[in-house]
């Protein structure tokens, strides 16, 4: 078996059950520290904060706006978006290639071009854009739509490169030569032969000189998640001996000159820096064999896969990654200026496609707790005169049920474990045969449950748990039914597992005393949360906070700003949330730049094709034939329509009473 990854970080403390509760327990708990680094902690209040430079002179109380914002109608969920930490992870990124070229003697620059697919929202992508023209960033584009959107977002920026990735058509390929034709520095990148035609056919058609890139198939292979992005059987990029092709038709045309990037694509979330150096090595190479045979070649792409530490545990666990951006960025740089010096030709400039690493940190979801189900709520005293108030005899599993409860203690956890579940299967065969009454199958119930709850409670003292009852903890967890979606907020939680951080919103002065798995509102089984985020390994349920009748809870996933949104579905038609741009106030304090309404139930009736013009008109003549039959007055008839028109102009999630 591998070796856990996580095994040699080091231990958390626990917190101490006799003391009372801290902030820093708190912090320790939710590994804040580890996977905020430095932009989220909590406050002396208990409340999540938000730095979105790192620094404590910039410091938002993320209950505050949670509270602004339902003060403006703006009800949970939602998504709230830090701007201010998109362009400190512009500026971490360009400050850590800055560092790395000026520590290797590099002779050339560093761009990153944002892949617009990790967040395509348009108020998204345009931040980035004006975020990044301070380091000469620029975008990449996967597909046409993307790119006529990019198109027009780059109007009179001659200078911010444009990356081409994706399948190319006849007329993506016409799109990228007339924006070299209007002045754009646009490179499509070759990622099969055929494209190369195309780009040759309108580059004569249109009379323009283009600049041509071409993806390299690497043969060392990615890791984790997406390593089929490379390696000889990923879908993308040109063999070898294809590229030699390529330059052999370039030459033949005099347009060696035009082939101007290498690039490559190692896979995202990359855990492992030994993939990127192995990556990088092998692009150097490509691109100095080519520039060695007369390339005209200034840039070499690396692509993206720069991680994110979701888990905070630093290690090449999935869900996190054993090297920071500093590291990262001194490694391409490093492999990138060995291979060049060695062979003695220039250093190209350095573009990386990181998406992940700018656009995960700088949004949050935010979601309100509706309810939750217990498993240990069941109370019973363990006398059958008090627990049973009929006259029948006890059926014998039933009575061995009384006395498992009652045995339980240290020493015979798992003994007492054993008797209840056999019991209770007995119990159920009875039932099953018509032998026992639903009566006693509630008492059984009733007892099976608090004897499990008793053993649970006797366990966690125990310095060892005993293998058998690993799994009672989570079995006995609370459900916590949270107003979101997982299929439209998480997508990735619920197709590849994807791990985020977790945490409430408020109260961390106040001990959890639930374990939880959560549950969303869809109604789908799959649509829960049951995997947190954790230094050692990964929790199957959640610490969280005993509800009180009418005071809302609120708990919010972070690190959500990658791909998410965009991958969401509409399952069960819950459609986008709201989503707020949250600024830092010069002045200190925060203020809200942009508010975007998620979907209302009329909008996502639409985006599934009904005709939502004849909604009303198709209930209005339902409530003139209820009135002329005499099933409804015209005032009922009114307040019906009234409330039928109001719901589909409303917020498609759930709007608790006296929310
Ligand atoms: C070609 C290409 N470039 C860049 C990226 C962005 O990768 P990441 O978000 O991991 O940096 C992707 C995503 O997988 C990609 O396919």
């Amino acid at each position: 078996m591998a070796a856990d990854p996580k095994s040699a970080v080091g231990g958390t403390r626990r917190p101490n059950p006799a003391q009372p509760w801290s902030i820093e327990d708190s912090r320790e708990l939710y590994g804040v520290r580890a996977w905020g680094k430095g932009y989220f902690g909590i406050n002396a209040a208990g409340h999540v904060t938000v730095r979105p430079d790192t620094t404590e002179r910039h410091e938002i109380d993320l209950h505050e706006v949670v509270q602004g914002l339902a003060a403006r109608d703006l009800a949970t969920p939602v998504v709230v978006r830090f701007s201010d930490i998109l362009a400190h992870r512009l500026r971490r990124l360009h400050d850590a290639f800055a560092q790395a070229i000026a520590e290797n003697d590099y002779h050339n620059g560093y761009a990153a071009v944002f892949p617009i697919k990790v967040n395509q929202q348009r108020l998204v992508v345009e931040e980035v854009y004006r975020y990044g023209r301070e380091f000469g960033f620029g975008l990449e584009v996967g597909s046409k739509p993307e790119l006529l959107a990019v198109m027009a977002m780059t109007e009179n920026a001659p200078d911010r490169l444009i990356v081409c990735n994706g399948f190319k058509d006849d007329s993506y390929i016409e799109a990228v030569t007339l924006a070299t034709k209007l002045g754009r520095t646009i490179i499509p990148v070759v990622e099969n032969f055929e494209e190369l035609g195309l780009i040759l056919k309108h580059a004569a058609t249109y009379q323009v000189r283009p600049r041509i890139g071409v993806r390299v198939k690497l043969s060392s292979e990615g890791s984790g998640r997406w390593s089929a992005s490379a390696g000889d059987k990923s879908k993308f990029g040109l063999f070898v001996s294809e590229i030699l092709e390529l330059f052999a038709v370039l030459k033949s045309h005099d347009m060696l000159d035009c082939l101007q990037l290498v690039h490559c694509h190692p896979g995202s979330q990359l855990q492992d820096i030994r993939r990127v150096k192995d990556a990088i090595n092998e692009l150097a190479h490509v691109y100095a064999e080519l520039r060695l045979m007369g390339a005209g070649l200034q840039y070499l792409d690396v692509g993206g896969g720069l991680g994110v530490d979701y888990d905070g545990s630093g290690t090449n666990f999935t869900s996190s990654m054993n090297y920071t951006l500093v590291e990262y960025a001194s490694d391409v740089v490093y492999r990138i200026a060995s291979v060049c010096n060695a062979r003695n030709i220039p250093h190209p400039m350095i573009i990386s496609e990181s998406g992940r690493a700018i656009a995960a940190y700088h949004s949050v979801l935010i979601f309100d707790v509706l309810g939750a189900s217990a498993l240990d709520k069941f109370q019973v005293s363990g006398e059958p005169a008090t627990d049973y108030q009929g006259s029948e005899e006890l059926p014998q599993p039933v009575q061995d049920l009384f006395v498992a409860y009652r045995t339980v203690s240290d020493r015979r956890v798992v003994e007492c474990y054993h008797d209840a579940l056999t019991a209770r299967e007995q119990v159920l065969q009875m039932f099953n045969l018509g032998l026992l009454s639903l009566e006693f199958r509630a008492l059984a119930e009733r007892l099976y449950w608090a004897t499990c709850a008793r053993i649970r409670d006797a366990c966690r003292k125990l310095e060892r748990l005993p293998e058998e009852l690993e799994d009672l903890e989570s079995i006995l967890s609370d459900t916590y039914f949270c107003n979101f979606s997982v299929f439209q907020s998480l997508p990735d939680s619920w197709a590849i597992d994807q791990q985020f951080p977790i945490m409430p919103v408020h109260r961390l002065d106040e001990r959890p005393v639930r374990t939880a798995v959560l549950a969303d509102i869809t109604c789908d089984s799959d649509g829960k949360i049951d995997h947190f985020v954790s230094l050692r390994d990964v929790k199957r349920t959640l610490e969280l906070h005993e509800l009180h009748p009418g005071e809302k809870y609120y708990l919010a996933v972070f690190l959500v700003g990658a791909y998410q949104e965009t991958l969401g579905d509409l399952h069960n038609l819950f459609g986008d949330t709201h989503v707020v741009h949250v600024r830092l106030h010069d002045e200190g304090g925060w203020w809200i730049e942009e508010i975007v309404k998620g979907d209302t139930a009329n909008k996502v009736l639409e985006y599934m094709e009904y005709d939502v013009a004849e909604l009303y008109p198709a209930l209005a003549r339902d409530c003139e034939r209820a009135i002329r039959d005499g099933r409804m007055t015209l005032a009922e008839s009114q307040a019906v329509k009234r409330f039928y028109e109001g719901e589909l102009d409303g917020y498609a999630y759930l709007e608790p009473a006296g929310a």
